[in-house]
């Protein structure tokens, strides 16, 4: 039997409570949940969250990661100033999937101010059970590794 994936999980204040219903949900699908926080609606800063997962990545500690804030945005946004993340928002399925079919999404960002948690629990199923395509999709993302400085 193959390991379970390891999924890093982080949100702000905006984020906190679905990323902990999340977290419960996707350990009890069998997944290990790695949950970074944050653990309360106190204000925090959200790219603190976006690097503590991301970093969870880079060190191979974890396979994929999401992120809860707002809109999702700003995660993304922080998260993308991470070597070796591609993470992308999210706000429906197909964006999920396609995110991790065409760009090889490592990490995904969700909105929980405008997104409910049965809807964004449906997008993480969809990311979770997309494959990275290759082929053309490899070579262009290989490009976009190549920004890495
Ligand atoms: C926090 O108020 C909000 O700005 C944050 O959760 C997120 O939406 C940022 O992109």
């Amino acid at each position: 039997m193959s390991e379970p994936l390891r999924l890093a999980l982080g949100a702000d204040h905006a984020g906190f409570e679905q990323k902990t219903e999340m977290a419960t949900w996707l350990k009890s699908l069998g997944f290990e949940v790695l949950d970074l926080g944050s653990y309360d609606d106190g204000r925090v800063d959200y790219p603190d969250y976006a690097v503590a997962v991301s970093e969870k990545l880079q060190s191979g500690q974890a396979d994929l990661g999401i992120l809860l804030c707002g809109t999702g945005i700003g995660m993304a946004i922080a998260a993308n100033k991470c070597r070796g993340i591609r993470a992308a928002n999210a706000l429906n399925t197909d964006f999920a999937r396609l995110a991790r079919e065409h760009n090889a999404a490592n990490v995904l960002t969700l909105s929980a101010r405008f997104v409910d948690l049965p809807e964004n629990q449906a997008i993480v199923q969809a990311f979770l059970e997309a494959e990275p395509l290759g082929e053309r999709h490899a070579e262009r993302v290989e490009k976009i590794n190549s920004l890495d400085k």
